[in-house]
């Protein structure tokens, strides 16, 4: 395993992220998140994750801030902070990657922090989702 260097993660990111996380919607696995995210047009944008009773149907924090973007009418953002419970690193599932992937470059950053705000992971896109197949790969 390669160590990585932690650089930490930007102060505003990390109180937006921690508020997000503050209003999970998450009564079946108790397992809060909350993401935040820094436009290329410098909007810091949120998600938490939102569950419900068909368990598989949920939506992890990532998606809900990636969504919002969207909606807000951008579609590139250069770093994101992830915060989940305790800690352990909560990182990005296999289908955020792919995601996050779709809206970053490949040296985006991406933050992990404990529920105390500090930060446990800083990677870049291309540690978080080596080799990945992007829109590139359709032309
Ligand atoms: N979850 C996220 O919101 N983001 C992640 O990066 C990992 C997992 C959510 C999904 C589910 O609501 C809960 O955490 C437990 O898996």
């Amino acid at each position: 395993m390669t160590s990585q260097t932690v650089t930490d993660a930007p102060r505003d990111l990390i109180d937006a992220a921690l508020a997000a996380r503050d209003k999970a919607y998450a009564p079946y696995s108790k397992f809060y998140v909350g993401a935040a995210l820094r436009t290329e047009g410098g909007q810091i944008i949120a998600g938490c994750n939102v569950e419900n009773a068909a368990y598989p149907e949920g939506v992890c924090a990532e998606a809900g801030a990636i969504s919002a973007m969207v909606l807000s009418g951008e579609t590139k953002f250069d770093e994101i902070v992830v915060v989940g419970l305790g800690d352990v690193a909560c990182t990005p599932c296999g289908g955020c990657r792919q995601k996050i992937r779709e809206f970053t470059g490949s040296d985006a950053t991406i933050y992990i922090i404990n529920d105390a705000g500090k930060t446990l992971l800083t990677l870049t896109r291309e540690e978080l989702i080596p080799h990945s197949f992007g829109p590139e790969n359709l032309k």
